[in-house]
Formats: structure tokens, C-alpha cells, sequence
């Protein structure tokens, strides 16, 4: 997720700015950068990796006198983290930073490079300035020429632009990605979040959909998506950072649950198109002569892993093995050059997957990583690289990389099923019928998140819990049995439904807690069977199913029960709130579990 400030007043700009995008590196960033007008003069440092090197790069250099500035700090989806792509990017005498996804800055870009615009970075953002910049010699107005390249975009943005052209303004607009304004007197602030501005501003407007203007002598003109001048209603600017920085939220994981439904779509964007799926990153001869994948990953990864395999062989018709890294690497294992190795990882640092993708490399295979963290080991270590677009995650138990991690692999296999020809038309419209509505089925309710809540007194001892499934919700299960174990520290495995009758069924009885995951779309019947057999036992039954189940000791109905991954997603949120209302219950520190790291950088 990347991070904007911007600040008009007579106070020194550059620690203003270097302090607010400070308070923003919680979410995430491989690069950072300023811009500032003052006098009529702009100046501008760009720096790649920690702000550190921008503050060390800007040592020199101070701001006096009224002016405008803007600072960045970005995280890497269209290009790779380097000076050139770092924000804020440079027209001929503008300068724009922006958050969010332009998803037809292509199209811009070839329009104005058939003009003869030169292009500096790799990025979707550079096209907002060098538009304004045409529009602005066509019409010879900059509110109206940024007004029309705001109407140009589509997808998601919050941006901030200055220009020599208007020398005491910065003009804005938010749609999709978060932006704010802070005032105090006549000093005005912009930022992705209020931590930034914290201590600085007194009076805070959070900025709507589609909502644009400009700030100029301590006044803010604000004009809705119709172009209906608006009135700013200002609210007392909160003061507590550490809780600014979760949003309001208790802990970052229960943020990140709540941030899947507006990644997806990051994650979505500019690769779901009306009749296709799209990687722009992607060559497709990357799959040429390609017979086979293997996909290997460690936790988490491992479980969005084991989903993927199943629609890869279902809908792309490929042979698909999935390994646990750490296993890998010590079994000798067979490598055929037309096998494709994939990776996943959110940190792109685990040791295991790392030292796997070095053994695939040295056997000659082509390799894909789906990865969090551009720039990462793993990613520079890979032959090709789709990125999930997450943002940071703090928690240290996933959930949204796993949700976009399980999300790219889903459009990655529609992406080989059409290469293939293994698809027909009407199954890929109904796959990307379904893929649509995954970021509404991700939109946590309070009515759910009250009734977890409610539900999970009841799960505080007990001898351990099943998590069980079929076919996809079977990794689901391991996934949601993971999720518990982390943060709760209770025992939890999960299972294939029909494998219960194999041994495990001999645990049941009246302290063995199952949850189980029963979709409507797929083997419902069975799954069914599978659960009166432990009913019939005497076991603690939390069903979760868009149909009633008479013998569930608990009951959480869905809502979903068109298509298998729609119901998935939805289950996934429950599993993810189920395991974190129970840590909270029972007073752990759900963002930082013991013996727990973020990134398995060792053995
Ligand atoms: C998941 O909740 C855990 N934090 C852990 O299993 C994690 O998924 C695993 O260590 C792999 O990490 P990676 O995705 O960064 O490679």
C-alpha cells in the first residue's frame, strides 16, 4: 500500500514531509520521495529502500517560505522499486504522486507517446502527469486541465499534483484509495491515513469516491464526481497514532480480514477483463512446452498452494504437484525441464521456498512466483513474477496475502486454461462471472463478525479441533486450522472429510470440536455423510453451510452457493474471524503469537 502526505503553509516543508511518510511505513514501501515548490522553484530527491537514504539524500537542503509539497513512499505493482519508478513522478514543470492501480494507463501512455511524450518510469503513475501537462497546453488552465485527466483515469487512485503553473496550489483526487485533508488555520495536510497528521492538524475531511479540487491560500475548494462544488464538513482529528495506524481496528489482523475486500480488487485489477484474464508481466512463453507444474511453498502458502493444484487440473487440464519446501529440498527430487516451478510466498524471503526455486533454477526449469514483496529474494530469484498487490501484512498469521495469493492462481488458471485451449467459452464467462463477485463475498458484515464473536466462548478448551473438508476445502480447512493454531495456541488439524473414518473418528466425542466446512456447489452430500458420522459420535459440530444442518451443535449459514470459490472465500473470512475472536478471548497478542515470525528467513 503506498503513502501520500502533502502540505501547503509557510512552515519547513521537507521534515514536514519526511515525518508523515515516517508515520506511514507501516504500510509497506521499497522506495519514497518528495517534491516541493517554493518561490516558483521546484525541487525534488527520490530515494529506493528505507527513508533513511531520502533524509540522508536531503541533509542539505531545507524549505523556507510559503509553498507546496508532496511526499511518497511506494510499493511496487506496475515496476520494479528503483529511483527512476519511486514517486513523486516529473512531467516538464509538474509533479504527481499517486496511490491505487490506473487500470488503463496503457492505453493513456500509448496516446501520449504517439504524440511524442517520453516516458522516465515503468509506472502506471507517470501517465497522470505528463496527461495534465497536454491537457494543460490545450487549455491553458490547470484546475480544468486536472479535472479532465481525473476523468480520464479508471481504476483506482488517490493522488496529489503541483505544478510551476500554479505554483500555489495542489490539486487532488481520491477514488478507490484512501486520501485525507488536514486543516490548522491556514495550513492545509494530505495523507493516506491520520497519522501523519497527527499533533500537526486539529480538523480532519476524509475525501469520498470520485471527489477532486484544489487547495490554494488555506482554503480548499472540494467538487463531487458530477462537478458540483461541495462543502467540506470537518471532524476533530483523532490522537491516538498506534490505534491511527490500525484504522481503528483492535489488531492488524483484524484489519488486514477487513482489507481483503479492497485488495482483491488491487489484485484483481487490469488482469480480469470483460472476456479474459490478463498478465501483462506474464510472457505467454513462459508456458510454452510446458506439460506439467509443481508448485512449492511452506505454511500458509502451502495451503493456497494446494487450492491452486485443484483448479489447475480442473480447468486448465495440466498435471499439478504441490510440495512443502522444507521437504523438498532433501528429497532428490525428479526435475523435468517441462515442468514449471511456481513458488509462493508473501514475504518472498522464506529460506525453504528460496533454496527450492535455487534447486529448480540449477535443473534448468522455467520459473513463476506468486509473491507479496517486489524486489524480494524470491522474486529476483524467479524467472517471471505475478505480484499479489496485498499491501504490507502486518498480522503475523495470513490472511490476505492468502486470499490474493488463492486469487492468482484461480485467474492464473483460466490465464493456461485459454492458452490451452482448454476451456470453453462459456465455462471461462462463468468462472469470470464468479471471479467478479469475490471482493463483495469478502465484505466482513457486523451481523457475522457479532455472531463469531458470540460463538466463540464456546471454543476456549476442548481437546482440539477438527477443521474438515472436501476438495478445495479441504486445503481451506488446513488453512483455517493453521489460522487457529498460530494465534490461539489451541490444537487444531485439518482434515479431508473422507478420511476421518480412517482413525481420526476415534478422537470423537463431546470435547472434540469440528468444524466443518460444508459448501452447497460442491460433493455437499457427502461432506454431509461425513459429518453425521461424527455427530453420531458425540462431537461438538460448528457447521458452516449456506443450507441448514439439523445436527450442527452451532450454525453459521452463508450466503454463497452459485459456484465452489465464491463459497470458499466466504468461508474463508469465517475460519479467519473464528480463530481471531477466540485469541482475543483468551487475551493473546494476536498480531505477534509466540514463537511465531513474520518471515522464516532461516531453516
Ligand atoms: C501463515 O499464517 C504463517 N505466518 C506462515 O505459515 C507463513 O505462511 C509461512 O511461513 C510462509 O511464509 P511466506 O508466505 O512469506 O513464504
Amino acid at each position: 500500500m503506498c503513502g501520500i502526505v502533502g502540505y501547503i503553509g509557510a512552515k519547513e516543508k521537507k521534515n514536514i514531509l519526511l515525518d508523515g511518510l515516517k508515520e506511514l511505513e507501516y504500510r509497506g514501501y521499497d522506495s519514497a520521495g518528495i517534491a516541493i515548490i517554493e518561490n516558483g522553484e521546484l525541487k525534488h530527491f527520490k530515494a529506493v529502500g528505507k527513508l533513511k537514504n531520502l533524509r540522508d539524500k536531503t541533509k542539505k537542503y531545507s524549505s523556507s517560505g510559503f509553498g507546496v509539497a508532496i511526499g511518497h513512499t511506494r510499493w511496487a505493482t506496475h515496476g520494479k522499486p528503483t529511483e527512476l519508478n519511486a514517486h513523486p513522478h516529473l512531467g516538464e514543470y509538474s509533479f504527481v504522486v499517486h496511490n491505487g492501480i490506473i487500470e488503463n494507463y496503457q492505453e493513456i501512455k500509448n496516446e501520449l507517446e504517439d504524440v511524442g511524450v517520453n516516458f522516465l518510469s515503468q509506472t502506471d503513475t507517470e501517465t497522470i502527469v505528463h496527461l495534465f501537462e497536454k491537457n494543460n497546453t490545450n487549455l491553458n488552465n490547470p484546475f480544468h486541465a486536472f479535472k479532465k485527466t481525473i476523468s480520464k483515469l479508471n481504476g483506482a487512485y488517490a493522488t496529489l499534483l503541483i505544478t510551476e503553473a500554479e505554483p500555489e496550489s495542489i490539486f487532488f483526487a481520491k477514488n478507490g484509495s484512501p486520501m485525507l485533508i488536514g486543516f490548522n488555520g491556514d495550513e492545509i495536510y494530505f495523507a493516506s491515513s491520520d497519522t501523519p497528521i497527527i499533533g500537526k492538524a486539529t480538523e480532519v475531511y476524509y475525501l469520498e469516491d470520485g471527489e477532486y479540487g484544489y487547495a490554494k491560500n488555506g482554503e480548499v475548494k472540494l467538487f463531487d464526481s458530477i462537478g458540483i462544488e461541495k462543502e467540506i464538513i470537518k471532524k476533530p482529528l483523532a490522537t491516538d497514532k498506534k490505534m491511527a495506524q490500525k484504522d481503528g481496528f483492535r489488531f492488524f489482523m483484524e484489519k488486514e480480514i477487513y482489507e481483503q475486500s479492497q485488495v482483491m480488487n488491487d489484485c484483481m485489477i487490469g488482469r480480469v477483463l470483460d472476456n479474459r484474464i490478463e498478465f501483462e508481466e506474464l510472457d505467454s512463453n513462459l508456458f510454452r512446452d510446458i506439460n506439467s507444474i509443481k508448485i512449492c511453498a511452506c505454511g500458509t502458502s502451502y495451503h493456497s498452494a494446494l487450492t491452486g493444484a485443484y483448479l489447475l487440473e480442473r480447468l486448465a487440464k495440466i498435471p499439478t504437484q504441490v510440495e512443502i519446501a522444507s521437504e523438498f529440498r532433501y528429497k532428490e527430487p525428479l526435475l523435468q525441464k517441462d515442468t514449471l516451478f511456481i513458488t509462493i510466498s508473501q514475504s518472498g524471503e522464506t529460506a525453504d521456498t528460496l533454496e527450492a526455486l535455487k534447486m529448480a533454477n540449477r535443473a534448468g526449469l522455467k520459473s513463476l512466483t506468486i509473491c507479496n514483496v517486489d524486489n524480494s529474494s524470491i522474486v529476483r530469484e524467479s524467472s517471471s513474477a505475478i505480484l499479489t498487490r496485498a499491501g504490507i501484512e502486518k498480522g503475523v498469521a495470513s490472511t490476505k496475502a492468502f486470499a490474493t495469493q488463492t486469487m492468482v492462481l484461480w485467474m492464473l488458471t483460466l490465464y493456461i486454461a485459454e492458452l490451452k485451449g482448454n476451456i470453453s467459452k462459456d465455462r471461462l464467462d462463468d468462472e469470470l462471472h464468479a471471479i467478479r463477485k469475490i471482493p463483495k463475498a469478502l465484505i466482513v458484515t457486523d451481523r457475522l463478525h457479532d455472531k463469531i464473536h458470540r460463538l466463540s466462548k464456546r471454543y476456549l478448551h476442548g481437546h482440539g479441533f477438527f477443521f474438515i473438508g472436501r476438495d478445495i476445502f479441504f486445503p481451506l480447512a488446513l488453512e483455517g486450522a493453521l489460522k487457529l493454531k498460530e494465534i490461539s495456541y489451541l490444537h487444531a488439524e485439518g482434515y479431508p472429510a473422507g478420511e476421518m473414518k480412517h482413525g481420526p473418528i476415534a478422537l470423537a466425542d463431546s470435547e472434540l470440536f469440528t468444524i466443518a466446512l460444508m459448501p452447497k456447489s460442491l460433493h455437499y452430500d457427502k461432506i454431509k455423510s461425513n459429518v453425521e458420522e461424527l455427530s453420531a459420535r458425540d462431537a461438538t459440530i460448528l457447521a458452516i453451510s449456506p443450507e441448514e444442518f439439523e445436527l450442527a451443535d452451532d450454525f453459521i449459514k452463508t450466503k454463497y452457493s452459485s459456484h465452489a470459490m465464491l463459497e470458499f472465500f466466504e468461508m474463508m473470512v469465517i475460519t479467519q474471524l473464528l480463530a481471531l475472536e477466540i485469541s482475543i478471548r483468551l487475551g493473546n497478542d494476536v498480531d505477534m503469537p509466540r514463537n511465531l515470525a513474520k518471515s522464516v528467513t532461516v531453516e
